[in-house]
């Protein structure tokens, strides 16, 4: 069998770094190519340990510039994609919804186009695996749980672009027959997490003794998941999903956001050797995110029956990881957190 070439977009960033580490370091006979624009969210510190792995090729490139693409694929011959790319944060897709749709849809749509294009003599290994977001099922209020089968009902303009993207995924399996797989996964958190974020935006300011913003009243409910492990659900699915088929990706692991800002409070009091009790203090109720999902849970029974996959870690053990991560990495917090982020953290924040 030929060598395997596999695209990872948005590799530079949060997931997608988790990623490329584990198809590298795991795979040493697959050729992974890690295409990212680098935006702000983008940050090749994420990657020092493998760059210069044999197996690991950077491309600098938008998936919103199509000669870029083309050029990428006509030199590598792609067998497959794991498409991360994206703009990901709700905040900034309230106050840039365009960016959304350039990135999110337009740029999924270039991939779509020459994933087709070129795979027009299908091969079994091509696959255009797409990677998505609970959110696209929208807000729950009682106890039901997102189902592979919950109807779409995207609630922001970040959701709504994703939920479009899916869309066009399933429209080129569907019309042109396009070998595709999508899973839609819960909130994540982890090493490496961009500091506009809740669980690394704490943790940097708990640190500096700054307040915490916490959105409403603190009600709202995420279902949280290590990073880690989405990257090993990730590799499941790449390689034993079904064609065509969604699986979802969730932690079973629910937390109201200011229980999971007290935890975090709590075990970096521990860690700081501060007085227990200590951070809470700085927890700050502020104005809600407009059109705030009230709550997210995700049945992964699919994921765990057909492949075998399961979470490794329990919640209060992962956010130890996280937390020392953090703590240890100093100097990667200082790098993202100055320049343009601290003009988006006061106007956010209106500070
Ligand atoms: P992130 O914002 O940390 O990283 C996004 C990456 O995409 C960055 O490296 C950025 O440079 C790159 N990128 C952005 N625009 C690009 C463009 N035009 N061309 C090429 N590269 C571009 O995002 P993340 O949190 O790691 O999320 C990755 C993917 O997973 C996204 O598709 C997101 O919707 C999805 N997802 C995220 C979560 C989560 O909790 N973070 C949960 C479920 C699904
Ligand atoms: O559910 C998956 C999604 O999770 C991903 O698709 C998104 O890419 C990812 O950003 C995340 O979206 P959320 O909006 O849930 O994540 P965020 O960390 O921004 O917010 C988590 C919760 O915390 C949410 O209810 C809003 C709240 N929040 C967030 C921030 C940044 C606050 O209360 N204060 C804040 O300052």
């Amino acid at each position: 069998m030929a060598k395997r070439k596999i695209l990872i977009t948005g590799g530079a960033g949060f997931i997608g770094s988790h990623v490329v580490r584990l198809f590298v370091n795991n795979y040493p006979d697959y050729d992974i190519y890690n295409l990212d624009f680098l935006t702000y969210a983008g940050n090749l510190e994420n990657l020092k340990d493998i760059e210069s792995a044999k197996n690991y090729t950077f491309i600098h490139a938008d998936i919103c510039n199509q000669d870029q693409l083309k050029d990428a694929f006509e030199r590598h011959r792609f067998d497959s994609i794991i498409h991360l790319a994206a703009e990901s944060h709700v905040d900034r897709s309230i106050s840039d919804p365009l960016a959304f749709v350039h990135t999110n849809i337009l740029g999924t749509v270039n991939l779509l186009n020459l994933a087709r294009d070129h795979w027009a003599e299908r091969k079994n290994e091509n696959l255009f695996y797409h990677i998505s977001t609970d959110e696209v099922y929208g807000s729950l209020e009682d106890g039901s749980v997102f189902l592979e089968s919950t109807p779409y009902d995207p609630q922001s303009p970040y959701s709504a672009s994703k939920a479009s993207s899916d869309h066009f995924v399933r429209a080129y399996n569907n019309t042109y027959n396009l070998p595709v797989v999508i899973s839609n996964c819960s909130n994540n958190y982890g090493p490496n997490q961009f500091p506009e974020k809740l669980i690394p935006l704490c943790i940097n300011n708990i640190k500096n003794r700054q307040p915490l913003p916490i959105y409403g009243k603190g009600e709202n409910i995420r279902d949280w998941l290590y990073v880690e492990d989405h990257a090993r659900a990730i590799d499941t699915i790449f390689h034993n999903g079904k064609v065509g088929e969604t699986y979802n990706v969730g932690g079973f692991n629910e937390w109201k956001n200011i229980d999971v800002v007290r935890l975090l409070c709590s075990i970096m009091d521990e860690k700081m050797g501060r007085t227990p009790g200590d951070s809470e203090h700085l927890i700050k109720f502020v104005k809600d995110r407009a059109g705030h999902d009230f709550r997210y849970a995700i049945d992964a029974t699919k994921l765990k029956m057909e492949l075998g996959w399961n979470p490794s870690l329990q919640f209060g053990e992962g956010l130890e990881k996280t937390v020392d991560w953090y703590l240890q990495n100093e100097d990667w917090l200082e790098h993202i957190t100055s320049g343009s982020y601290r003009q988006y953290y006061l106007k956010q924040y209106e500070i």
